[in-house]
């Protein structure tokens, strides 16, 4: 954590897209600040964090960027695409919906973004596994089929949230 005094070798911008709730910022808060919060407000607009990391010897600047799941607060979807070298598509694992939703963000995804974009397929919440609606079959299955990265993460517990970022980081690198 900090990017205290570092010469920066890389700025990797990583966009968070997916439905409302599906827990985008509070991932973000988690790997950013390792912080999270059970009443996170919906996201209006664009924000973005930043934390820098040592990959293989060299100093990379995740500039990570959360934008609105809900249409009316959303912005400019170009601009948010723009310079993008990865995304996290995020789905959460107790509601359907939001993982039935993930074509049309993809879609999105290939249609604003440079097409050697790096992207992975996070199904969030993990820590709900008594309300699960999505099994890890399908969604592995989905991602296998679409040439995905895939992880299930909390960002309450703090899981595999470091590693979905890794894995992007990685492969960008
Ligand atoms: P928008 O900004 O509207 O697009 O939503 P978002 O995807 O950014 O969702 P947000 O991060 O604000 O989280 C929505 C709700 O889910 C909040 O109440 C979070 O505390 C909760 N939440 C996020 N991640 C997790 C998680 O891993 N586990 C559990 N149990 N709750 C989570
Ligand atoms: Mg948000």
């Amino acid at each position: 954590y900090g990017d205290a005094n570092q010469k920066i070798d890389y700025v990797f911008k990583v966009v968070l897209i997916g439905d409302s709730a599906v827990g985008k910022s509070q991932i973000l808060a988690r790997f950013a600040r390792n912080e999270f919060s059970l009443d996170s407000k919906a996201t209006i607009g664009v924000e973005f964090q930043t934390r820098t990391l040592v990959i293989q010897h060299k100093s990379v600047k995740a500039q990570i960027w959360d934008t609105a799941g809900q249409e009316r607060y959303r912005a400019v979807t170009s601009a948010y695409y723009r310079g993008a070298l990865g995304a996290m598509l995020v789905y959460d694992i107790t509601k359907r919906q939001t993982f039935d939703h993930i074509p049309r963000w993809l879609e999105e995804l290939r249609s604003h973004a440079d097409k050697n974009i790096v992207i992975i397929l996070i199904g969030n919440k993990s820590d709900l596994e008594d309300q699960r609606a999505v099994s890890t079959e399908d969604a592995k299955e989905f991602a296998e089929k679409e040439g995905l990265f895939f992880l299930e993460t909390s960002a309450l517990e703090s899981t595999n949230v470091e590693s979905a970022f890794m894995t992007i980081l990685t492969e960008i690198f």
